[in-house]
Formats: C-alpha cells, structure tokens, sequence
C-alpha cells in the first residue's frame, strides 16, 4: 500500500473521505474538533501538491433520506475554512440536483469543496454500489482518512474504493491509527497492560477475550468491574451489575488464570449514598458494599495498586473510565489512572488511549498530548480491538 507522502497530488481531483462527525453544542459551535485537525496533514498536504479536494463526511445519523437541516455540515465548513484559511466550498443541494456535480467539475487546483451531509442519501449506510460510483465519478483518486468511521462498510467509506483500484490510500491520519493499533495487537513490548472499564461488561466482551492471548495484565475498572466483583462472592449494593453475565465473569477470570493474565480489579471503591455529585460519600473495600450505597469510583488503595502497574507496563491500552469521572467527586481514579499513564510515556511506555470517555478525560486533564498515542475512533477502535476486520481499513488494502 503506498501512503500518500510518497505521491504527488499535483493536478488530480481526490475524493477524500474523512470523519468529521464532531460534538457541537445547541448553538451549532463545535465543542471538539479533534477528528478535523486530526486530519489537518492531509488536507495540507494535498493542498501543497496541487490537488483539488472534494471532501466526503457525514454527521449524526440522519434517517428521513433527504436534507434535514439538523444535520447539515454547513458549520463544519465554516469551521473548516477557519482552519485551512481559505474558501471551503459548500452547497446544501444533494447530488442529483447537478449543483454540487457542477461545482466539483469546476474545482481548480488549491481549492476544496465538502460535499452535503453523505448520509443524507439512504444509499450511503447500505453501502450502495451505484451511489459508490456515483461518487466516484466525481474524481479521479480516492483517500481515506476516516477511521472512525471504518467499521462502516458504506459507500463512501469503501465500496468506493473499488472504482479506484490503483490509485486507492490511507490518509495520515488513518495510516497513524493503522500503524499504533497493529502495533498494539502484534509487536506490543510486554509486560502488555490493558485497562478497560466501562459500564457494562457485555459490551467489552468481544475485547476482554481478544485481548487475553496478547496482556500480561488487565486491569477491570468502571461500572462493568461490579458484575466481577458479584461473581466473586462480594457485596456490591446499589452498583450497577449486570446479573445475566455472573457467569461469563466467572468464565472469563477463569480463562485469564488458565492463560496466566494477571487480572486486577480495583480493592477499594469510593461510594456515595445517590447517584449524584451532591452524595455523602465513603470509601470501603469493593466487596463491602452496604445496601442502600453504590460504588462511583475506585479508591485510593486502588489507585496506587493500578500506577504500580502501570509503572511496570512497557505497553498499555486503556479504554473506558474508572468510575462516573463526569461528577467530579467520583473523578479521581479516572484522573489517576490519566496522570500515572502519563507519567509511564515520560519513562518511554507505548501508551494508547481510546474511547469517548476516556479520550475525553485525558483532554480534560490536559494530558492527549503525552500519551504515546489517542485514537480518533470509538466504535471503530473497539472492533479492531476485538479483532474485527475494519472495511475501510480492507477496501484499501486489498
Ligand atoms: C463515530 O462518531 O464514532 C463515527 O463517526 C461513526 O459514527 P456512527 O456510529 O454513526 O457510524
């Protein structure tokens, strides 16, 4: 596969697929635009070379088929040309209409244009053949540059890509993301520890088990750590649970003892008597609690078990937060877990970050930019995690 540094773009219409589908507030300002700088590089590279952009991205889940104006990325294009510093073409008419057609055949070299919301066309989320070729035709290259977005097998996330058989590439963006996870999964320096929290085990299973060949440790953090916690016998009041998976808990603590996987689960676990910032709080061992009190957050004893070993970790991959980090009385063990990751990359640990919660803690910290690596994916990290072949990472590769 070649990557795009080593093409020039001069004089081509590239058809860049990216993955702007970014946070916006009520007013329709973006409240995160990571994904779009994310993609920055491509952008600018393409631009140097000489190349005309049409842009591809979608935003929300629009359902109706059609324009709705909820869904418009018209703020994004604005947002776009701030960041470019130059003109972002945009028209809200769909294609069919023949506006957006003409204003990509009249696109010159340094310019850009983003086309309307792709998933306004219901063609797009089916992955229809013809509305990929639709598509096609309105450039002569293709890049992908959407990983989040690549656990998607749409139209213009890769059926597309079969109308470009040679001249089909990952963009910097997605080649970084491809890089740091195929690290992760096959070249990972051990010891290898993983930390994955979340709310419901049933959710992390498809990873817990991909992961259980490939970690020396996994530490069991967030909501999802109570249903092990009740499988092993403990008391766990009011915290979440899910008691149709008592089992699979069992299961998989057997299976990581039968592989050797060292498993941690937090000791301690700080309480409240409501959900709520405003609850009285204490701190108890995490198979002892009352009634009447749940468990929000892990504790100190917890906190300094988990940086130790971190500390010894040559590889860590964390995905999901330690407890309700959004109220910031049950923030610490997440915010702990951010600052010993950290500090581990200062000693020369890979470090790779994904998920939206605990991406979202490490930027509130202050802390992206000292992890070795922070994915741009939710869904799409969680799939490869779970040793899913991506199709927009495929239709390229192929
Ligand atoms: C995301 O935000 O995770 C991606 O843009 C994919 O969006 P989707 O889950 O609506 O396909």
């Amino acid at each position: 596969m070649k990557s795009i540094k080593d093409v020039n773009f001069k004089g081509r219409k590239v058809l860049l697929r990216v993955d702007f589908n970014v946070p916006m507030d009520d007013n329709k300002n973006i409240t995160d635009d990571t994904r779009m700088r994310e993609s920055l590089p491509t952008i600018q590279k393409l631009l140097q070379d000489g190349a005309a952009i049409i842009i591809m991205a979608h935003f929300g889940r629009p359902k109706k088929g059609g324009f709705e104006p909820e869904f418009t990325l018209a703020p994004v294009a604005k947002h776009l040309e701030r960041l470019i510093n130059r003109p972002v073409h945009f028209t809200q008419e769909l294609l069919g209409s023949g506006r957006p057609e003409a204003m990509a055949k009249e696109l010159k070299e340094g310019e850009v244009m983003l086309l309307e919301n792709i998933r306004f066309y219901p063609e797009e989320t089916k992955g229809g053949e013809e509305f990929a070729r639709q598509l096609a035709s309105l450039g002569d290259c293709y890049i992908n540059d959407a990983f989040g977005a690549a656990h998607r097998e749409h139209s213009s996330t890769a059926v597309i890509a079969k109308f470009f058989p040679e001249d089909k590439y990952f963009g910097f963006l997605m080649e970084n993301e491809v890089r740091n996870l195929e690290k992760l999964m096959h070249n990972a320096p051990r010891p290898f520890t993983a930390i994955i929290g979340g709310s419901k085990v049933s959710s992390k299973i498809g990873i817990l088990e991909n992961l259980l060949d490939k970690v020396d440790n996994m530490i069991i953090i967030g909501g999802m750590r109570y249903t092990f916690t009740k499988a092993l016998g403990g008391k766990i009041g009011n915290s979440i649970c899910e008691d149709d998976k008592l089992d699979l808990a069992r299961e998989l603590i057997c299976r990581m003892e039968a592989k050797g996987v060292k498993y941690t689960l937090p000791i301690d676990s700080v309480i409240g008597d409501k959900f709520g910032n405003d609850a009285k709080t204490r701190v108890v061992p995490s198979g002892e609690v009352p009634d009447g009190w749940e468990s929000m957050d892990c504790g100190p004893e917890s906190c300094k078990t988990i940086h130790d070993i971190i500390m010894n970790s040559k590889t860590i991959l964390w995905n999901g937060p330690a407890g309700v980090f959004e109220l910031s009385n049950f923030a610490k063990g997440t915010n702990s877990i951010a600052k010993s990751v950290a500090e581990a990359c200062k000693h020369g640990c890979f470090a790779a970050v994904g998920g939206g919660d605990s991406v979202a803690a490490v930027k509130q910290m202050g802390l992206a930019d000292q992890m070795s690596y922070v994915s741009t994916g939710g869904g799409a990290m969680l799939e490869y995690l779970e040793g899913k072949v991506l199709p927009g990472i495929k239709a390229i590769q192929d």
